[in-house]
């Protein structure tokens, strides 16, 4: 394979071009050539869900998966999740129930539990659990992280739009500027 590969992805609702080192990341193209640090760098084997992002709505773990194998995809970062009108439910949510504490592992949890609720809207405790087992939480904050989940489910139930990112407005501009700061370090 050649040193470096030229990849095209929709990155949250842009269409990204890169020429990436062949052996590089997904997690260190969105980070390093794309500006996305929203996606964050923890173990780096696939054990804390730190990196997680959506790949054609899956989600992956951003550090196991190579940049080239994501070519022709859509991906979705925690920058995606939020729209024009602000934050998604699921964002809204964290914040009221004091989810993040140091913030570092909560875009993973968004993530992923953006993607149980596109494919579970109404989920159980337990459900939701299971759902975000793969990420880590080292403030051992998995009590508010839940209700959170569970709350914007409700949220979603009251005729909102909680499995957003899915459905809800596509975001159209890249959304590295937005701060994910809202919810979590850069
Ligand atoms: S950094 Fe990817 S799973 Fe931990
Ligand atoms: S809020 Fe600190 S690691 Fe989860």
């Amino acid at each position: 394979m050649a040193d470096r590969v030229f990849i095209e992805v929709t990155v949250n609702g842009r269409v990204r071009s890169v020429d990436v080192p062949a052996h590089h990341t997904l997690l260190e193209v969105l980070r390093e050539e794309m500006g996305l640090t929203g996606t964050k760098e923890c173990c780096l084997v696939g054990e804390c869900g730190a990196c997680t992002v959506l790949v054609d709505g899956m989600s992956v773990d951003a550090c196991l998966m190579l940049a080239v194998e994501a070519d022709g995809s859509t991906i979705t970062t925690v920058e995606g999740l939020a729209t024009d009108a602000g934050l998604s439910p699921l964002q809204q949510a964290f914040l009221e129930t004091g989810a993040a504490q140091c913030g570092f592992c909560i875009p993973g949890q968004l993530v992923s539990a953006q993607a149980l609720l596109a494919t579970v809207p109404h989920p159980t405790r337990a459900q939701v659990e299971e759902g975000l087992a793969g990420n880590l939480c080292r403030c051992a904050g998995y009590e508010q992280i839940i209700e959170a989940v569970l709350a914007a489910a409700e949220t979603d139930t009251r005729g909102r739009t909680a499995s957003s990112g899915m459905s809800h407005t596509p975001v159209i501009a890249d959304r590295a500027a937005t701060p994910d700061a809202e919810v979590a370090p850069q």
